[in-house]
This record gives structure tokens, sequence and C-alpha cells, in this order.
């Protein structure tokens, strides 16, 4: 057995904040190994990458969650105590509660209410000389979201309230006025939606059964008892910040198609199949989460390696989205890939990998896909629009990135 390979590096975290995205990917092609141990803001970190690797990350006697995300992590983008942090019997019964969320008639009913709010906005938009997509599809999610979650929203608070869910998403991985901005947006919307909770508990309000705000709220944990009412809000804000998130992915699917316009015809004469392979593409293709972090749970052995209990470990997600070991020509963008793709669960994992119920792969991938695949067809069969020039590119220093323009599009019209 051998000890994994260690960074000369004192400290790497600057070479993180220089690096971004391909900080892992690139310290694996410079010390020439598929593992290594480096230190990350002095704690001693196992970075690692590949479908193997996945498959053991993923492996819940192996590693756990609880204690895996920093604190600056947690006072913006999670929130404290939520799903992320827990581990065993516990995070099953939690995690279960999320998906009964994303059965198909929910799904179908979000997609019912993000179809009116398209339809809405197209008409909007129309009367403007040009728009910023990101800035308005975070708006529109939030509405639709919040509709959808049983979430009173009024109208003059949906600019703020959609802000601030990008505010949070926005400050992972940053330092300075980035990271406070996420802070100020978590205690806003922590508050507005602790409150909720407690108006729906008290009958003050009602929500529909099988939302997500009566599901969140009248959720028992393994003792019976109801979640505090600060856990809740941290609940139902998982439901509400990552869908408006969704958001970057729809401006990343704008680029996609105008970039590559021969996908706008192919779909418009109903290329079977294309909207969803495309939509895995620009998943796989485009930055978003970096990485995800486990504990490991207790001492093990794996490909000779020793993994020490307590220590941190990081699984590539950018890097393995850009595999050319998983994935031919990583570079291009080319949807036909999916066409005959496996499915396995560990190498298309943008929004992590294994299983949804047993592990900690994203709630919300589903519904995730879905929305984009109605953004597509709103985007190419239901309004016309001209990109004026912008500078449409993106960093991958900074995490989460966005085209610096967050995608103008001007002239837009609905089609009849
Ligand atoms: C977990 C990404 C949308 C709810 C995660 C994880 C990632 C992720 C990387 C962690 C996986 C891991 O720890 O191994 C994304 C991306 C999204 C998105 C890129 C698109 C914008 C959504 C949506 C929802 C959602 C729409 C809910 C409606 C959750 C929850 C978890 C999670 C509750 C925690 C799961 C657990 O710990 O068991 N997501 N997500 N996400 N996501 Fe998403």
């Amino acid at each position: 057995m051998t000890t994994i390979p260690k960074d000369k590096n004192f400290d790497s975290s600057l070479i993180l904040l220089r690096d971004g995205y391909e900080f892992i990917q690139k310290k694996r092609e410079n010390l020439g190994i598929d593992i290594f141990s480096t230190r990350l803001m002095l704690k001693e970190t196992i970075c690692m990458s590949g479908k193997e690797a996945a498959e053991v990350f993923y492996d819940t006697e192996k590693f756990q969650r609880k204690g895996a995300t920093p604190k600056r992590v947690q006072k913006t983008l999670f929130g404290q105590k939520g799903v992320q942090t827990l581990d065993n019997s516990a995070h099953r019964q939690r995690k279960e509660m999320f998906m009964s969320l994303m059965k198909p008639d929910s799904l179908r009913r979000f997609l019912e209410i993000q179809k009116s709010y398209w339809e809405k906005y197209i008409s909007k938009w129309e009367k403007e000389e040009q728009i910023i997509l990101f800035n308005e599809a975070q708006e529109l999610l939030c509405r639709a979201v919040c509709t959808w979650s049983g979430v009173p929203l009024r109208e003059e608070e949906v600019q703020q309230r959609a802000k601030d869910f990008g505010a949070m998403v926005d400050a992972f991985g940053a330092i300075g006025p980035r990271h406070w901005r996420g802070k100020q947006a978590r205690k806003r919307a922590e508050k507005w939606i602790g409150n909720l909770i407690k108006e729906i508990r008290n009958d003050k309000i009602h929500v529909e059964k099988g939302t997500a705000a009566h599901s969140i709220a009248f959720h028992r944990e393994l003792d019976g008892k109801l979640l505090d009412t600060k856990v809740a809000a941290v609940e139902l804000i998982n439901v509400l910040r990552p869908t408006v998130a969704i958001a970057t992915y729809i401006i990343f699917t704008g680029i996609a198609l105008h970039q590559n316009p021969q996908y706008k015809k192919e779909i418009q004469t109903g290329k079977d199949n294309l909207t969803e392979i495309l939509v895995q593409e620009v998943r796989r293709f485009y930055p978003f989460t970096p990485m995800v972090g486990a504990i490991v749970r207790k001492e093990f052995e794996w490909k000779g390696y020793m993994f020490k209990r307590g220590r941190l470990v990081l699984l590539d997600i950018y890097g393995m989205l850009h595999d050319p070991e998983l994935w031919e020509d990583p570079h291009e963008f080319h949807p036909e890939r999916f066409i005959n793709w496996d499915g396995n669960p560990f190498t298309l994992v943008p929004q992590g990998g294994g299983e949804h119920l047993h592990g900690h792969r994203c709630a919300g991938e589903w519904l995730t896909i879905e929305s984009m695949k109605q953004a597509v067809d709103f985007l190419i069969n239901r309004m016309t629009y001209e990109v004026p020039d912008q500078d449409l590119t993106f960093s991958l220093s900074r995490m989460p990135t966005l085209p610096r323009s967050g995608f103008m599009i001007s002239k837009i019209k609905k089609l009849p």
C-alpha cells in the first residue's frame, strides 16, 4: 500500500483561485498522476478524477458528508443542516421528501407553469429593444418555482428575490464582496422563508398538499418531529435557489444554439431526440459545478492507495466532463455523442454521480433537464431574436462562471 502522491506546494489555495475549474486537471497533468494530495486552506485534501474515482466517491460506506462543507459555503450557498450535510438514515429520510417532489405529475405541473411564464416574458421582451437573457431567465424561473412550490411572491419583490438566489450561487468560490453579497442574500431569504414556514404551520397561509412548501413545512424527521424552522427554510431554499440557477444553463443553451446554428434547423425539422441530447451536451460541455467534496468515513485502500479516516476528498466534476478518457474530443460541442450513450451514472456528472435516492446526486436533475428542454423549444420554435455583437466568452478561473455579457438578445418576436 502506498501513500497518495503529495503536491510540493505548501498550500494550493491561491492556485485554486487562479486555475478555478481547471485546478485538479492541471495539477494531474503537471504531476503526471491521477490522484494527489494537496493542502487547501491549510487542510490536507485528496483530489481525484475519473469514472472509477466517482464510483468509490459515491460509495456511502466509504464516504460521509458530515464535516465536508466549509463554513463559508454553508453561510452562502447551502445553509446549515440541510440535506447535503446528512448521512445514513437521516439523509435517506430527508432525500425521500425531496424526491417525492420530482414525480412525473409534479414535473409536468412545473413545465405548465414555466411555459406560462415564458409566454408572458416573451410578450414583455417584444416591447423592449434588447434584454439580458440571464437576468430575465432568473426572474422567470423564480416566479415559476415559487408558484410551483406554493411560495407566495409579491410582484414588487420578484427582482430582489431572484437576485438573492443568484447571489447565493455566485458566492461559491468567492472571497470579498461576492461572498458578502451571498451571505446577506442568504440571511434575507432564510428570514423570508422561515416566516412563511411558520405561517403555513399556523394555518395563516394555505398551501396545496404535495407542493414543496407543504411537504417541507410538515416533513417529519426520524424522531417524528417537524424540522426546526431554520432548517425547513434551508430545505425550501434548496428547491428555490437551484431552480433559479437553471438560468445559467439556459444562457449556455442559447449560446450553444447561436454558435452551432445547424442544431436549430435540425430541431425545427423535428429530428428525433435532438433536444434531449443537446441538453445533455450543454450540461457536459459548459462549466457550472467545479467539484464536490466528501470525508473519508473509515480508513480504506483503493488502487493500492491509503485513504485515512477524516480526510477531505474532492471529486473533479469539471475535469471529468472534459476528460479524454471518458469523452472523445471533450472540448468539442458534439451532442451526437449522446445518441448511443450507455447512461453510466458515473460519467455524466454535472449534477453529481451515482444514485438519486440513496446517494447525494442532485435531487433536481430531472427538473433541470425538463426545464432546459422547454427552454430549447421556446428559443427555437416559439420566438425569433437577434444576437447583437457582445462578449460571449467566460473565464474558467471564476467559480461559478458566466458569459461576460449575460447573453444579450434583441428584436424579439413571438412566433404564432
Ligand atoms: C445536489 C448541481 C439543480 C436540488 C446537487 C449537487 C450538484 C448539483 C453538483 C451535489 C452532488 C453531490 O454532492 O454529489 C446542480 C446543478 C443544477 C441543479 C448544476 C442546475 C442548475 C437543482 C434543482 C434542484 C436541486 C432544480 C431542486 C429543485 C438539489 C438538492 C441537492 C442537490 C436538494 C442535495 C442532494 C443530496 O445531498 O442528497 N446539485 N443542481 N438542484 N441539488 Fe442540485
